[in-house]
């Protein structure tokens, strides 16, 4: 192969750009970009297809244009679902069902191999605090344990969810690293992290993926402290590939290494690929500074042609690995679609982790519906749509459930009074007659079900708002039908948590619906229905309001707590004039069609000796009237530490199924290794002294027993 056929072989390019001589030319920051017939014959491989008739397609010609028939791979960004599509993956953090997360991963994974796709660019396993920031929908929320956990049964679920190896894909890691701080809350900025935070909270979870064997990484568009990440040698040369041993493949984000000159850290786009170069980064996406940079740099001596090669090799051997030199058709198949998008056995994945995805925020006695209803009004600008997420591949919103659609299905369409009641615009204001005719729908009906929040635009990626609140349209409907209805639900769909306060007293309950795919309206309508129960938890902060944001439970406790939450301000102390400090509902929050209590948590000893552990048992009792399931979490607090701790941190969670009435005592094991973390020394270790421990319903709750570390 000659040079520029081995960095062409590093250049990935959308399939339109394959398909379309006129688009085979990229704008961007450095201008265009024109590649010559010869250039596109050697493109390594491409993004954003649709479908398996058309990556057959693709690949027939490429093999054919190309000199040394060097198969294309195919990368999508499968993030919850390709045809049939499973709730955000914010959603499916407030499952704490890592099996489940696993499970839709390779559902997705067998149907992305039947459209001909073999990578997808996700997990997506960024640390998120700022609820501002669109892509929190694309994340399994504020928590690194979680993050950890889901991170790798993404990978799992992605690379070896399937038994027949042919329906498995190649997941690839992202954003690396620290994308979720992005400056407020905007995208493509500016991140300024300790190196404590960063290896304490913002890096684990990217570790965990590469620890779970990931195939692939994809660096970000963000500075971190002052640096591009997409050529961050501190990151990538001595943090991932030295400590971390990483030998996967790395891709930049779209374009994002001339964006370096677009940041104001490079001055030509020969630095730009140089840098990109010089960092390992084997694929550009969407961009050609390697082409233009890199014989220019073996030239001079930044690099040799051998370390050009050790990035062909990656990009081989992931070939290899997908069987493609043997059959670069994979899995692609027409008649596997058919069979598989959309099927039943799809559906049904999706419905349950819809199900177990969704949040009750309040109940005042409303939910669930009661046996025999008969008639129900269904309000609200996305009552009738379908809500898959930003990230939604090939899926299709028409072929979503509505919780119109879902709601009809169970008492019948004939029963089911239909009302816009208000724009869904991101700045709405009310309108007298919608909120009219939602009064005449609601009135007389036994339920008002409102169908509310975030369109799917306003969330993912670009899609930042500075204000999480709902609009005032959405608010004025929920206060008429309340008015009008005392059996007034409130269903919200969206991609981020929403600061409530201004409405959660205007009705008597509240669910958050996320963007829950295919079968969304499905589950809404069980939940309601109480044809199942309310399971989920809160994977984020819900804030009174968004001057709070970015706001997390596991923060430290200043030198100046509140002496309590109690709505009074209290002047010298780290709090705010018009706001509680703390969340209006907290990460691990959520409620469920019967209640729960926790006893006090009591410890097998109050001393650990090192190398040892120590037992936490908490008693949990269903005290409400019918069967259900709750989450005990253990969180720990190291109370004096070389680095101040947080106040709680998520060490362990469990999901308990209990009959009414039933008590049953839970037990947590504490070891050493879960006290670690990155000590002032810079090592990471547990420091001796005092620990609270907390087994509880959620954060920012439980009393805590203390044990000391010897
Ligand atoms: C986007 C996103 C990234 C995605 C890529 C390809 O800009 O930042 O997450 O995988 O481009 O679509």
């Amino acid at each position: 192969m000659t040079l520029e056929e081995k960095l062409m072989q590093m250049t990935q390019l959308i399939a339109a750009c394959l398909t379309d001589r006129a688009q085979a030319t990229i704008t961007g920051p450095t201008g265009r970009v024109d590649f010559t017939e010869a250039q596109i014959a050697s493109v390594g491989s491409t993004l954003n297809l649709i479908g398996a008739a058309e990556m057959k397609a693709i690949q027939k010609a490429h093999l054919e244009r190309d000199p040394h028939a060097i198969p294309l791979l195919f990368m999508m960004d499968v993030i919850h679902g390709y045809r049939t599509i499973y709730p955000i993956p914010l959603a499916m953090g407030a499952t704490f069902d890592t099996s489940l997360m696993e499970k839709c991963c390779a559902m997705a994974a067998r149907e992305s191999a039947a459209a001909g796709v073999q990578v997808t660019f996700g997990p997506m396993v960024d640390l998120v605090r700022d609820a501002r920031w669109g892509r929190v929908m694309e994340s399994t929320g504020e928590d690194p344990y979680l993050n950890c956990l889901m991170s790798r049964a993404q990978v799992r679920g992605f690379q070896h969810g399937n038994e027949d190896e042919s329906d498995n894909i190649s997941a690839c890691v992202k954003h690396y690293a620290a994308y979720g701080a992005a400056e407020a809350g905007r995208d493509y900025t500016e991140v300024n992290l300790s190196e404590h935070a960063l290896r304490e909270f913002y890096l684990p979870a990217y570790r965990a993926a590469i620890d779970e064997g990931v195939d692939m990484l994809m660096t970000a568009f963000n500075l971190l402290n002052g640096i591009p990440t997409a050529g961050h040698k501190w990151l990538i040369n001595d943090i991932l590939r030295g400590e971390w041993g990483f030998d996967g493949t790395i891709i930049t984000d779209y374009s994002s290494l001339v964006q370096m000159k677009t940041h104001g850290y490079t001055e030509t786009a020969f630095d730009c690929g140089r840098i990109g170069l010089e960092t390992t980064t084997d694929i550009e996406m969407m961009s050609a500074t390697f082409l233009e940079a890199g014989a220019e740099c073996i030239k001079r001596g930044y690099l040799t042609e051998a370390d050009i090669d050790k990035s062909l090799r990656r990009i081989l051997d992931l070939k290899e690995k997908h069987g493609l030199f043997d059959n670069p058709y994979g899995k692609a198949s027409e008649e596997l679609e058919d069979k598989l998008f959309l099927s039943e056995e799809h559906r049904a994945i999706c419905r349950t982790a819809a199900e177990k995805s969704m949040v009750l925020l309040k109940n005042d006695g409303v939910l669930p519906i009661k046996d025999g209803t008969k008639n129900v009004a269904v309000i609200g600008p996305l009552a009738k749509c379908g809500m898959i997420g930003f990230w939604s591949c090939a899926g299709r919103a028409e072929e979503a459930v509505s919780a119109y659609d879902g709601i009809s299905a169970i008492v019948g369409e004939e029963n089911v009074r239909y009302a816009v009641g208000c724009s869904s615009a991101v700045r709405a204001a009310a309108d007298p007659d919608m909120i009219a005719a939602a009064k005449e729908a609601a009135e007389g009906a036994e339920y008002a079900i409102l169908v509310l929040g975030e369109e799917r635009e306003m969330s993912g990626e670009s899609n930042s708002k500075t204000d999480i609140s709902l609009p005032e349209a959405q608010r004025e409907l929920i206060r008429a039908v309340s008015a009008v209805n005392k059996n007034t639900v409130v269903v919200l769909y969206t991609g981020r948590p929403l600061a409530l306060a201004d409405v959660i007293d205007d009705a008597p309950a509240y669910m958050i619906a996320w963007q829950p795919g295919t079968e969304g309206g499905t589950a809404i309508a069980n939940l309601l229905f109480g044809k199942c129960d309310f399971t989920a938890r809160l994977p984020m902060s819900f804030p009174y309001y968004t001057g709070q944001c970015p706001i997390f439970y596991n923060r430290t406790r200043t030198g100046r707590p509140k002496p309590k939450n109690d709505g009074k301000h209290y002047i010298y102390t780290s709090s705010y004039l018009d706001s509680p400090v703390g969340p209006l509902f907290p990460f691990g929050y959520g409620l469920s069609y019967t209640r729960f209590e926790i006893g006090e948590v009591s410890l097998s000893s109050d001393k650990m000796a090192r190398g040892g552990s120590v037992t936490a048992k908490a008693t949990v009792k269903n005290t409400g009237s019918r069967r259900g399931t709750t989450l005990v979490q253990l969180y720990i607090n190291d109370r004096f530490a070389s680095i101040v701790r947080p106040m709680q941190e998520l060490r362990g969670f469990m999901h308990v199924e209990l009959d009414a009435g039933e008590a049953r005592e839970v037990s947590f094991e504490i070891t050493e290794d879960m006290l670690k973390f990155h000590t002032a020394s810079g090592e990471y270790s547990a420091e001796s002294g005092e620990f609270g421990v907390y087994v509880a319903l959620s954060a920012e709750s439980g009393k805590a027993a203390t044990f000391v570390l010897e």
